[in-house]
């Protein structure tokens, strides 16, 4: 197995635990991240979900939904994100969950048939490697797992080719301050605990624009490392041919 396998493998694993002790009460995971959800949105959601959260913020009160939009959560662990997003767009919207972790795409199935939910479909695969077709989403969100790629310059072309022209992207991550190198990043968490694998600022907007989007923004939201920091980035997929 090639060190990306590896490290691949031990997300999956830790991410997988977390789905099996969401069933035992526990939630939230052990990393540096932790969600950010209204009381109101709470109340929207069965326990499970709230409890099986392992973001760093909070996507879908940051990408402005619509009705009728077809909305992507990366890395949807146990759904809650997809859901909420399925209640903005509305019964003629789609939210899709992707996920390549088994235990956590079944907790999600269950969360969401448990809130009612009929325009929810959760995919397995990476996100790496998007299965959907090009240009056929308005929105992407995800929460806390853009950090744990071993590819994220293939995460973000990825992004954009499922995209229309003009769609957004909205998501939570883990960001370090430019200063930071790679083994500094690395002193201060695990990668599987999202602190390790961590963009620079400028790296996710550098990364973004290569990508082909414009109007990126990086905002810190709360520091969760010395120099690592919850944040929240937003870019529009530009509408000019490439
Ligand atoms: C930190 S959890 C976040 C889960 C969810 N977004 C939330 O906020 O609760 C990371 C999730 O991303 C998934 N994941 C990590 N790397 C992935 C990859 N390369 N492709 C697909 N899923 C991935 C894991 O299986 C896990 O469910």
């Amino acid at each position: 197995m090639s060190t990306a396998e590896e490290l691949r493998e031990q997300v999956r694993q830790r991410y997988a635990e977390a789905a099996r002790s969401v069933s035992d009460g526990a939630g939230c995971g052990d990393g540096g991240c932790c969600a950010d959800y209204s009381a109101e949105q709470r109340g929207e959601l069965p326990e499970a979900a709230t409890l099986a959260s392992v973001g760093c913020g909070n996507p879908t009160a940051v990408a402005e939904l619509r009705e009728g939009e077809v909305v992507l959560d990366l890395g949807s662990g146990g759904g809650i994100d997809v859901i909420l997003s399925a209640k903005r767009v509305g019964p003629k919207g789609v939210a899709y969950g992707l996920d390549m972790t088994d235990e956590m795409l079944a907790l999600a199935r269950t969360n969401a048939a448990d809130a009612g939910m009929t325009n929810v479909h959760f995919l397995k695969g990476m996100i790496e490697q998007i299965p959907l077709p090009a240009q056929s989403v308005d929105v992407v969100i995800s929460n806390c797992v853009i950090n744990l790629s071993t590819d994220k310059t293939a995460v973000l072309i990825e992004i954009a080719r499922v995209l229309k022209p003009g769609g957004r992207v909205g998501v939570s991550d883990v960001v370090a301050e430019d200063h930071l190198t790679s083994e500094q990043r690395a002193e201060r968490g695990s990668y599987v605990g999202c602190i390790a694998g961590a963009l620079s600022r400028r790296e996710y907007i550098a990364g973004l624009e290569k990508a082909g989007f414009e109007r990126v923004s990086v905002e810190f939201t709360h520091e969760v490392a010395d120099g690592m920091h919850g944040a929240i980035i937003k870019a529009v997929k530009t509408s000019e041919p490439t």
